[in-house]
């Protein structure tokens, strides 16, 4: 694909994300046994993540989508959360599961876990594939976590540079000159 180019090294390959994705799904799958799962996906990051999670999950779920954003054609956090598209469904009652790409700064999942919290779900989790703890701006913990990264700028498997290279199969580090120049 051309876009490798811009890639400066290849950190999580397509049969490592998978094999990630299939662990979380059979830890989620254990701990909501015989329940009702509500999962939502935090667009638009999540969304290649979600697909591939939910197809892992042997639990009785259903789906809903929330949008936030902060970040805009930057590599940083503008430290102020947007939302920009709430659920289509009400939570109160309900095991929610909140599914993130990744988590950074912890701005953008501090902020949605306390505005869904006062809605009243019977419980609320959070998923993130990726955790960059050297990142954070504020205490957030996940509780089911992927893989934890240093401090470098990825895209693919969703994640974005300024919209562009979501559509890549494989977690890579994008070469700084695409961002510095
Ligand atoms: C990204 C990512 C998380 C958030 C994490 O979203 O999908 O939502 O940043 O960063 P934080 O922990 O520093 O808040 P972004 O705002 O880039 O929107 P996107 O999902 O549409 O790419």
């Amino acid at each position: 694909m051309e876009l490798y180019k811009d890639i400066e090294k290849i950190l999580f390959t397509k049969e490592e994300i998978a094999e990630k994705v299939k662990e979380l799904g059979k830890r989620i799958s254990e701990d909501y046994h015989g329940k009702n799962v509500l999962l939502i996906c935090t667009l638009r990051g999540a969304s290649v993540f979600f697909s591939d999670l939910i197809r892992e999950i042997d639990a009785d779920l259903t789906i809903d989508f929330i949008a936030m954003s902060s970040y805009g054609a930057s590599t940083k956090t503008s430290g102020e959360v947007k939302l920009t598209k709430d659920l289509a469904t009400p939570i109160s009652g309900k095991h929610v599961i909140i599914v993130e790409d990744i988590i950074d700064s912890g701005l953008t999942l501090k902020y949605v876990k306390r505005m869904l919290e006062a809605r009243n779900p019977a419980s609320l989790k959070v998923c993130a594939l990726l955790d960059k703890p050297e990142g954070r701006r504020t205490d957030f913990e996940g509780d089911y976590i992927g893989f934890t990264i240093p401090n470098v700028f990825i895209v693919g498997y969703g994640l974005d540079y300024a919209e562009r290279y979501r559509q890549l199969p494989d977690i890579g580090i994008l070469d700084p000159t695409v961002y510095t120049k």
